[in-house]
């Protein structure tokens, strides 16, 4: 599988170890930086691995910064996208089974080596379940290809 992985400088060290993992394991990994410890912005990242998924050249983005959360806020503005940070693997399966998750993020300085790297593998391995919940994938998609708009996309106001 194609992967594109990203991270900011908090993250680097995991970023590599689940580079080398998500290798080990046989996938296609395109590694977007940061290439060092030293100090860069975490939207940089969020940006280049999102425009890497949305474009069709990877099917799956993983980024990791410090908390998971600002790299996956900043992966969230790339119209396209459904990043999800997860802590823990249910969260990961779910995200795939019912939201059709296209991105994963993690936190470097909350999940330790072991975790990351399982979290990663049930996200990779989970399928979109459909149904129902390619209903709901379907609003999240109006709103996205609405976000200019400032009148609701999904309600009426009374
Ligand atoms: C960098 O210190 C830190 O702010 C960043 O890695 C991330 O946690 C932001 O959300």
């Amino acid at each position: 599988m194609k992967i594109a992985i990203g991270s900011d400088h908090a993250a680097f060290a995991l970023k590599e170890i689940v580079k080398k993992h998500l290798i080990d394991s046989g996938h296609q990994v395109e590694d977007m930086g940061t290439n060092s410890p030293e100090r860069t912005d975490y939207p940089i990242y969020g940006e280049k691995v999102a425009r890497a998924v949305v474009s069709g050249r990877v099917k799956y983005g993983v980024v990791i910064c410090g908390t998971g959360a600002g790299i996956s806020i900043s992966a969230n503005k790339i119209h396209g996208v459904r990043c999800v940070l997860a802590s823990e693997p249910y969260t990961a399966v779910l995200s795939r089974q019912h939201n059709d998750a296209n991105m994963l993020a993690m936190g470097a300085r909350v999940v330790g080596e072991g975790l990351a790297c399982m979290i990663v593998d049930q996200f990779l391995a989970a399928e979109f379940e459909g149904g129902r919940h390619a209903d709901r994938v379907a609003m999240i998609t109006k709103l996205d290809d609405n976000r200019e708009s400032h009148d609701p996309i999904l309600y009426q106001e009374p």
